[in-house]
This record gives structure tokens, sequence and C-alpha cells, in this order.
């Protein structure tokens, strides 16, 4: 399964809002198109809007200006404005700004090689993402024992990504080669990724697990049953402090009373290693209607009661006790074997 496929010149994406009631496949065919997608969390995961943005550019300049000085002024406003559809996960702007590096080199083409290697850079963007996933899952299953009980919060797995996943993809690479693991899944309020996407991909992997609503977790962690966590990121400060889905926080400080491992996994496209610590990180503030309604139609509070709807909080790097990224499994002191792992040369 993938959550978007780039085929004939042509983006679609499985509309994530919908499920997992139903599988609905949209065309993504303009800027507006991408910049909405990924607003409405139609397109979601931080890996995911990453590749999905690259696309969207490379359909965009589709529309522009054959001149180039003209093409050039389009280019960088429509960067900028699908870099505004969401600012916490740090990979869209990374993903965008890969493409714009290639395009500020090359300006000696005309606009129609212009064309070709934005293209050819979002191709590659997509290729990278799902090896990416697979080197995460190779490494990080180690971590997992035989009828380890594993707790997971929102949804890190294919859907969030191009290829298998990040935390969510570990945990099914674990109960393929250990087997007998189970997996329980925070429901993720205010918009159940975790009830509505991860349980429907545990399931559909086959994947033994439980749905949990999020105040359930210290319970379980008090009676003994959690082993380990993995969640994914949506940025990594260079000191290992890891915004990710709000309530990501509540439960690396459960994890620490209870002397339970805390793991994060993440590409090295999530690092920010520009921000020292995780202070820095934006957090993106969504609509009060979240939390007032569920699903988009239940209302479960007053009409004009006022929200606070932050989508993601960070957690301080002394709550965590390993990052599982493409480049290998990064130990304590974070801020040092950060830097000596992401920066490292290629043989
Ligand atoms: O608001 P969302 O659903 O895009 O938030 C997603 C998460 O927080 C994921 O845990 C994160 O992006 C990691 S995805 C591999």
């Amino acid at each position: 399964m993938r959550a978007l496929k780039f085929i004939n010149n042509k983006l679609s994406y499985i509309d994530q809002t919908k499920l997992p009631l139903k599988e609905v496949w949209r065309r993504c065919m303009s800027l507006e198109d991408g910049f909405s997608a990924i607003k409405r969390l139609e397109v979601r995961g931080a890996p995911l809007i990453g590749v999905f943005a690259a696309y969207c550019i490379s359909i965009a300049v589709k529309d522009f200006s054959l001149d180039k000085l003209k093409f050039l002024n389009q280019f960088e406003s429509a960067i900028e404005y699908l870099k505004s559809s969401r600012p916490t996960a740090v990979n869209l702007s990374w993903a965008l700004q890969r493409i714009r590096k290639r395009v500020l080199e090359n300006t000696d083409k005309n606009v129609l090689g212009l064309r070709r290697m934005i293209l050819k850079e979002a191709r590659s963007i997509h290729k990278e993402d799902v090896l990416l996933c697979q080197r995460m899952a190779e490494s990080g299953s180690k971590l997992i024992n035989k009828s380890d009980r594993i707790l997971t919060h929102c949804n890190a797995g294919f859907l969030a990504t191009a290829g298998e996943g990040t935390a969510l993809a570990v945990i099914t690479r674990g109960h393929k080669v250990r087997r007998d693991i189970l997996v329980y899944v925070d429901e993720t309020r205010p918009l159940l990724q975790g009830a509505r996407l991860t349980a429907w991909e545990l399931m559909k992997n086959k994947v033994p697990c439980k749905l949990i609503c999020d105040n359930m977790a210290a319970y379980l962690m008090q009676k003994g049953g959690i082993d380990k966590i993995f969640v994914g990121a949506d940025r990594i400060a260079a000191n290992g402090d890891t915004a990710n889905k709000i309530g990501t926080y509540n439960l690396a400080v459960l994890a620490k009373y209870h002397k339970i491992p805390f793991y994060i996994v993440a590409p090295f496209s999530t690092f920010d290693l520009s921000l020292a610590n995780g202070s820095y990180i934006p957090i993106e503030q969504r609509d009060p209607d979240e939390v007032r309604v569920i699903l988009g139609s239940l209302r479960i509070g007053p009409k004009d009661v006022e929200v606070f709807n932050p989508a993601f909080d960070v957690t301080p790097s002394k709550l965590i006790k390993a990052i599982v990224t493409d480049k290998g499994i990064i130990y304590p002191p974070f801020k040092v074997n950060i830097k000596k792992i992401l920066c490292q040369k290629k043989k």
C-alpha cells in the first residue's frame, strides 16, 4: 500500500480525512490543490508532505511563464506559498528547499530544462524516501524483542511517508521477524490519526493491535503493560529535542516515570540542525472546531467555547532513549552524536 502515486505525470493520493470509512483517491492538478490537500490533512505525515509538495511544484511550474525571469519569480512565490501550508514538519521546507537549490544552481537552463529538472528532483526525493523507510525498519526492528507490548501515537506508517513508514514500519518489521508482539494504538485526539489510520494500517498488515483512548496510556504503563514506545517525528532540533503529534510529550514523561524505553524514528530529512533546541520549533495552531467537533460533524462542546489547539508538542531529548534513523540508531549524548552520524561523509 502507498499513500501517493505518481504515474504518467499524474499525482494522485489517498484522501486521509476519509479513512478508514472510505478509500478515496484524489488528483492534485495545481498548486492550490496541493496547498489545500496539505492544509486539510488529506495528505499528512512529515515525510509524505515533503514528497507530495515536491511533485506539486513540478505540476505547478507547467502553468508558469516561459520567460525565465518571470518563471523564477513565480517559482519563488509558489515555494513560499506551499511552505506556509504547515509550519512544524520540516520535511516540507526541506524538500522545497532542495528543489529551489537545484533551480538556483541551474539558472543557465531554459524554462523547459528547469521544469524537467524540477520533476527529476521530485522523483528522486520520492525514491529516496522509500529507501529511507526500509533502512529505518531494518535497524529499528532490532530493538524489538519477542512478545514486546509496544505503544505508538498518531500515525507514522505508510500513510505518513512515501514508503512503508517510520515508527510503524519499525513495529511492522518487528512483527514480521520476531512475531508475538502486541501494539497499543493511542487514538490521538483531536483528529484521531491513531484510531482512524494506524489501527487501519496495522490491521491491513495483520499486526495484532488494541486501540486505546489517549488517557488510558498511564494506567497501562502503571500495570506493567507496555515494554517500549515508538513514535515518529515532525522536526528534530540539533540537541535531539523532538516535535511530534500533540500528546507525544505526555507519553515521554510517563515513560520516564515508569522506566519504559521511549524511541523516536525519523529519517535525516526530519532533522533541523539549524535549531539549537526544541524551543525554536514553530508549533502549528489549528482550527478550534477540530476540538469542538468530532469527525467534522459531531459537536461535543459549546459552539463558541474558546479552544487551545496546538497540533504538536516538543519532547525534550533527555526523555528519549534513542533516535532510529536511516543512518543508524543515535544514542545520547544527542548533541554530539546527531552531528557525528548525520554529518558523516559517504565512503
Ligand atoms: O498532523 P499530522 O497527522 O501530519 O501529524 C503527523 C505526526 O505527528 C507523525 O507522527 C509524524 O509526522 C511522523 S510521520 C512518519
